[in-house]
């Protein structure tokens, strides 16, 4: 009997739910049991790395308080849902200010978990790469909607986010048209431009900033004024909340500082709005798509990769794959170390991806 702990860590997004039901069909699959060598007990740690850390291994009740065991009853329908049923924390039990390891790796071992599956994001998975460090048995699952995981073409929750981008720009459309107004939609993604860049891909923005390149607010109002010249009756910029004006630094929307180090963004879409307002008279508002990229239920295309990661996991675990995350590659299934992705980021390739003087997706393919 082997038991598997699974989590989710980071910032909740759809896909996550359907990631957890798959590990836990395929490991208690009676169909593929009668081949395997092993059995399989699932176990679901609430709140991330947190239930694991707070969990009293010896107490009955901190248990059923911190872990809920899975089984194929209780995951059915859970693919359709968004956010994580098993909840969600940015902790990290290695923050060298509130170091909390010792505790975790004892936990796990009372426990009797055998292998971890970690849903989640670079801060997620570095933990799961310290852990592996340790002896533990861990296996990863790409999900971020900021698109920036090192090692995978797709990570869970991206796609749901872009259609949000999308469908709320279709909206703003109307209402920007009948006012002849410009609308600035500030889109998430921390440090990386891939949500904001196919967001107004798919949405026919008009001008697209992303942190990779700090843009000039003179060359934004200048495409602005053009396209008001033209007879264009409204304009659609989408930002970046990473993104910043040449020599100016990113907008935090606070001092505060999560276990990972990191600030929340937030605020470049009312300073770019006020900008463009002045120096193209022309009446322009802000919107802040904020969390909302982060809800509703998942799209066809998370369905399906949480489907296939979820498979993929336990696929790993049987082929004693540790260390390793899943991953999406040139339309294959595959996995990587985990050694090889984290701590780094995935950005926005300027020369393939970016139109440096029109600030919008690059209009060659190859
Ligand atoms: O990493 C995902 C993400 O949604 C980022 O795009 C965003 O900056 C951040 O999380 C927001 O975090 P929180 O949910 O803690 O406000």
């Amino acid at each position: 009997m082997m038991k598997i702990a699974i989590l989710t860590g980071g910032g909740d997004c759809p896909g996550l739910n359907g990631a957890i039901k798959w590990v836990t069909k395929t490991a208690l699959d009676p169909y593929l049991e009668n081949n395997r060598s092993v059995k399989f007990e699932v176990l679901g740690i609430r709140d991330g790395w947190k239930g694991l850390i707070k969990v009293d291994p010896d107490n009955s009740k901190s248990r059923t308080q911190h872990i809920i065991p899975l089984d194929e009853d209780l995951v059915r329908t859970w693919d359709r849902y968004g956010g994580t049923n098993l909840g969600t924390s940015r902790t990290n039990p290695y923050n060298p200010q509130n170091d909390r390891s010792e505790i975790l790796l004892k936990n796990i071992t009372k426990l009797g978990i055998n292998v971890i599956v970690a849903i989640g994001g670079d801060d997620t998975l570095s933990v799961a790469y310290k852990l592996h460090k340790s002896g533990i048995k861990t296996i990863g699952i790409p999900k971020t909607i900021d698109g920036d995981l090192l090692g995978t073409d797709y990570t869970l929750g991206f796609d749901s986010a872009l259609n949000v981008i999308m469908e709320e720009v279709d909206r703003l459309r109307t209402t920007a048209g009948s006012h002849r107004r410009i609308f600035v939609v500030e889109t998430m993604g921390r440090f990386a431009g891939w949500l904001a860049l196919r967001g107004g891909e798919c949405s026919g923005s008009s001008i697209i900033l992303i942190p990779e390149l700090p843009f000039n607010m003179d060359r934004v109002c200048d495409l602005l004024l053009e396209r008001k010249r033209r007879g264009i009756r409204y304009s659609i910029v989408i930002v970046a909340e990473g993104a910043k004006i040449e020599g100016k630094k990113e907008i935090y929307k606070d001092n505060k500082v999560d276990d990972f180090g990191h600030r929340s963004h937030g605020g470049i879409a009312a300073c770019i709005a006020e900008h463009i307002e002045k120096m193209t008279h022309t009446e322009t508002r802000f919107v802040i798509l904020s969390h909302l990229q982060r809800g509703g239920a998942p799209s066809a295309r998370d369905r399906l990769m949480a489907r296939w990661f979820g498979i993929a996991a336990v696929d790993m675990i049987l082929n004693e794959d540790f260390g390793r995350m899943v991953s999406y590659s040139l339309g294959t299934i595959t996995s990587v170390p985990l050694k090889e992705i984290i701590g780094q980021l995935k950005l926005v390739d300027m020369n393939k991806h970016y139109d440096t003087e029109r600030y919008n997706g690059k209009r060659a393919i190859l």
